[in-house]
């Protein structure tokens, strides 16, 4: 400014046209101050053009106006006059520029500028399907004692889902678990056809497990089964069940009555007390239907117990079953169980209506997150 001035000076321009020309650069100085600031306060297109259409407008524009009426400035000034209106000019355009490319990113495609009143969107976020979680917890507490995690096919034969089980074909346990067979036409019920169905229970993991290994067999079997059952609060034609299975020398009930309570105490607490009660399966001899009863803190700190409810069918394995592997049933004894991790998961979260777990509804899963 200074270098200008005193080329100003030099110029010998007179003392009045001196003046006009400082008064002229002092405007220039001003309306970009406030240009500049009025540019970073816009918040819309409409704003920025009225403060090009102010300062940098071909008639009204007051920079431009400058630039317009420089022949009425002693010519001395007109260089230093000129090229401060230039500079503000390409200032206050680049500034607009910018203007308006923030206010595009900052508008929605509506071009609206973003109404910041409105609610957060939520965000999704996946979580373990309570009955896979109800799996993974029971899987952890046998992992800690020794149990090993194995799968077997949801698409078996009538050998390893009834036959190998002790359960000969036209046994009622092989009406009445209903089961979806999968051969088309008419099923011939004989021993010799291959019978592909879907599996009615996880037992013929034991089968397809003890068939590969000799024992001890100590194993967890979780998975899908599928059953032509009525579809109502505790039935579904598709649930998960997790078979257990041990095998070795010297096993007895007590063993197996020892290992579900541990069981239960971990997985619902140390007051959880179980009660066997006699029951049938054609694998099992002899059998028994496992329930727990749980010790509850209510909310006034009182302590409460639930209802006995049942979780399992369970019992010794039965000799032909080892018989049927290959196994030496005078050399080796096992338990078993087949547990409801949906009915387990029913408990733990209080949910009456077992459906509620297949039915996949956002608006239920979303909950457990
Ligand atoms: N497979 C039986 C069912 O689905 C449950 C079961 C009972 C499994 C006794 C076992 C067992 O391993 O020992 O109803």
């Amino acid at each position: 400014m200074t270098g200008e001035r005193e080329q100003g000076r030099g110029g010998g321009g007179t003392a009045r046209a001196e003046v006009a020309g400082d008064a002229c650069i002092e405007s220039l100085q001003r309306w970009r101050a406030e240009a500049l600031a009025a540019v970073e306060e816009a918040s819309d297109e409409a704003a920025l053009e009225r403060i090009r259409v102010r300062y940098l407008g071909r008639r009204e524009g007051r920079v431009s106006g400058v630039l317009r009426r420089m022949g009425s400035l002693a010519p001395a000034d007109r260089p230093r006059v000129g090229a401060a209106a230039n500079r503000v000019r390409k200032e206050l355009a680049a500034a607009l520029k910018r203007g308006l490319a923030r206010i595009a990113s900052a508008a929605s495609s509506t071009g609206h500028p973003p109404d910041l009143t409105l609610p957060p969107r939520q965000r999704w976020r996946g979580t373990v399907h309570p009955v896979s979680r109800a799996i993974d917890d029971i899987w952890k507490i046998f992992r800690s004692l020794g149990f090993v995690r194995v799968r077997g096919p949801e698409v078996e034969t009538e050998w390893y889902n009834f036959v190998a089980l002790n359960t000969p074909l036209d046994h009622p346990a092989a009406d009445e678990q209903d089961t979806l067979f999968l051969d088309p036409g008419p099923h011939p019920r004989g021993a010799a056809s291959p019978g592909l169905l879907l599996r009615s229970h996880t037992s013929p993991v034991q089968i397809r497990t003890m068939e590969r290994h000799e024992p001890p067999i100590r194993i967890i079997a979780p998975g899908m089964v599928y059953r032509r059952d009525t579809y109502d609060a505790t039935h579904t034609p598709a649930f998960a069940q997790i078979e257990g299975l041990v095998v070795d020398e010297g096993v007895t009930f007590v063993d197996f009555k020892a290992t579900l309570a541990e069981f239960a105490r971990r997985f619902w607490g140390p007051g959880t007390q179980i009660r066997f009660r006699p029951s049938f399966f054609p694998f099992t001899e002899p059998s028994a239907e496992v329930d727990v009863k749980r010790a509850i803190v209510r909310e006034d700190g009182r302590e409460e117990e639930t209802d006995w409810i049942e979780i399992m069918g369970a019992g010794m394995v039965d000799p032909a079953v080892l018989d049927n592997v290959g196994y030496d049933s005078e050399r080796y004894t096992g338990w078993a169980f087949g547990m409801g991790p949906g009915r387990v998961a029913m408990l733990r979260h209080g949910v009456r209506d077992l459906r509620l777990f297949y039915e996949n509804d956002m608006r239920f899963l979303g909950q457990f997150r």
